[in-house]
């Protein structure tokens, strides 16, 4: 059976879904309640329970979570709670659900759905996918195989955390037209590509299905292209790490 669960914790909401891990196909609506005020973990495993009951279906469980995850432990919080720094997220999960589950970063997920199934798909060498959101999330894979928990979005440039000066949500709050955003991502991803000198870039988030609006202003040596993936490749990439991990 090629079916497992995806659950995409998120700032805003909390996704899941049934997923055909063959083709990456959701066999199921997608589930979306809001992410309870403050995004505790104690709050968000209530969601979580939630939306597995409603899918009700007996199959491997991934969820992935704005946070470095080792060992199934939660080691970050830059968008969330700090409750879940060094939170025992797997085990969680686990005693709620009553079954085991994977936990995995958020950006890791969805560069697994882009790499199996989207823009990376039999790419080679070593490609860097990206998420511009609330904050910058990124994956990194070397022929196809995740390095996981590579936190790219925190690379300093001129001193600053660069997800708070070229995220979306810092377009948003700043005010930036998609020129001035343009310039910032430039910046971000010149230093990307000098620090890595990767084969390709991927760059996802909600805002990339506007691509045409600022990647072609990036210019650098690397291709550089959008996700096939808008929404659901969290959910997507997290089931297919629970039904590789089974
Ligand atoms: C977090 C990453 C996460 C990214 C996207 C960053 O602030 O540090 O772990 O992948 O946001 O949600």
């Amino acid at each position: 059976m090629t079916r497992a669960i995806g659950i995409d914790i998120g700032g805003t909401g909390i996704k899941g879904a049934v997923v055909d891990t063959e083709t990456g196909e959701l066999l199921t609506e997608r589930i979306k309640l809001e992410t309870p005020r403050g995004g505790k973990p104690d709050d968000i495993a209530a969601v979580v329970q939630e939306i597995y009951q409603q899918l009700n279906e007996a199959a491997p469980v991934g969820i992935c979570v704005p946070s470095v995850v080792q060992n199934g432990t939660t080691k970050s919080a830059a968008n969330i709670s700090n409750e879940w720094i060094d939170f025992p997220a797997q085990q969680r999960f686990e005693q709620d659900l009553g079954q085991q589950v994977v936990v995995i970063n958020d950006a890791d997920a969805a560069g697994l759905a882009e790499m199996r199934f989207g823009a990376g798909k039999g790419r080679a060498g070593l490609v860097i996918m990206t998420t511009l959101g609330t904050g910058i999330g990124s994956a990194m894979f070397i022929n196809g195989q995740l390095v996981p928990n590579s936190e790219l979005g925190h690379i300093e440039i001129g001193g600053k955390d660069y997800e708070k000066v070229a995220s979306y949500k810092a377009k948003e709050r700043y005010q930036l037209s998609f020129d001035r955003w343009a310039k910032r991502l430039q910046r971000y991803y010149e230093q990307l590509e000098k620090l890595f000198t990767p084969d390709l870039f991927i760059v996802g988030g909600g805002i990339s299905k506007s691509h045409d609006l600022f990647l072609p202003k990036i210019e650098i040596e690397t291709e550089i292209i959008p996700a096939q993936f808008r929404n659901n490749s969290g959910i997507i990439g997290a089931a297919e790490q629970a039904f590789e991990n089974q």
